[in-house]
């Protein structure tokens, strides 16, 4: 972040810019996320697992598949640098507070299945904490839930000491509902 913003994308962004927009804020209606201000090293590890297998989307693979290290290194930065932009219309917040309650205080302490709070990783209102924790706040609502579901189905192994499909073998249908519908409106 202390480096100057780069204002020459590498060549590989213009193919991305189709789903992910020129600006990386992704599209909510389409259900593609936000790459803008990701910490660089996330991102740079997400096209290693598409491209490598370890996180499966089909369209993903193919865009990955493309990149080697030095062009993966250069569009995670250039995505990275990205500001975040305030989208013009929010979802409506979510009624009742189970997401809130997951994201700010976690639920079942103590218990075996218990789940800590999100934000505990994440961060206060969920806005990421580089190195190695995305931002979730203003993420599309079913792209959020789709990669909760991913863990539980195994079609997303992170490699970062499974912390975060620890959290995700735990939730409940209704616990990924409703922490997504918080998360996508902040
Ligand atoms: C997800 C980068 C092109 C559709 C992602 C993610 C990254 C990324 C880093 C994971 C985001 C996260 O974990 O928060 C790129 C780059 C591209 C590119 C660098 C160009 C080389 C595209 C294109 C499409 C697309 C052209 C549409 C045809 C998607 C979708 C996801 C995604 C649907 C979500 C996948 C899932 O549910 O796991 N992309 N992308 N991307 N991208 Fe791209
Ligand atoms: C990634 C949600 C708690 C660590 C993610 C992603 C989602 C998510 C949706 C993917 C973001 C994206 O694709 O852009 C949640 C929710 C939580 C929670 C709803 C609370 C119920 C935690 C906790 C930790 C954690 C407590 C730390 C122990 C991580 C890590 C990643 C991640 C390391 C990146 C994984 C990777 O590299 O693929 N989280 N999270 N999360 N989360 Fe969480």
């Amino acid at each position: 972040a202390a480096q100057a913003a780069s204002t020459n994308p590498p060549p590989q962004v213009a193919q991305c810019a189709g789903c992910h927009q020129a600006n990386g804020m992704g599209n909510p209606a389409a259900g593609f996320p936000a790459l803008a201000g990701q910490p660089a090293g996330y991102l740079e590890q997400q096209l290693y697992a598409f491209k490598h297998g370890s996180r499966q989307n089909h369209m993903m693979k193919s865009f990955a598949g493309g990149l080697n290290d030095a062009s993966r290194k250069a569009v995670a930065a250039y995505f990275s640098q990205l500001p975040v932009v305030a989208p013009a219309t929010l979802p409506a917040a979510p009624k009742g507070d189970l997401g809130a309650t997951l994201a700010t205080k976690g639920a079942g302490a103590g218990t075996p299945r218990a789940i800590p709070a999100c934000d505990s990783c994440h961060g206060a209102g969920g806005l990421g904490r580089p190195p190695e924790f995305p931002r979730l706040a203003g993420q599309p609502e079913q792209y959020l839930a789709n990669q909760l579901t991913a863990w539980q189905k195994g079609s997303r192994n992170e490699t970062n000491l499974h912390l975060m499909r620890d959290v995700a073998v735990n939730l409940s249908p209704k616990q990924i509902k409703a922490v997504a519908a918080y998360f996508a409106a902040l």
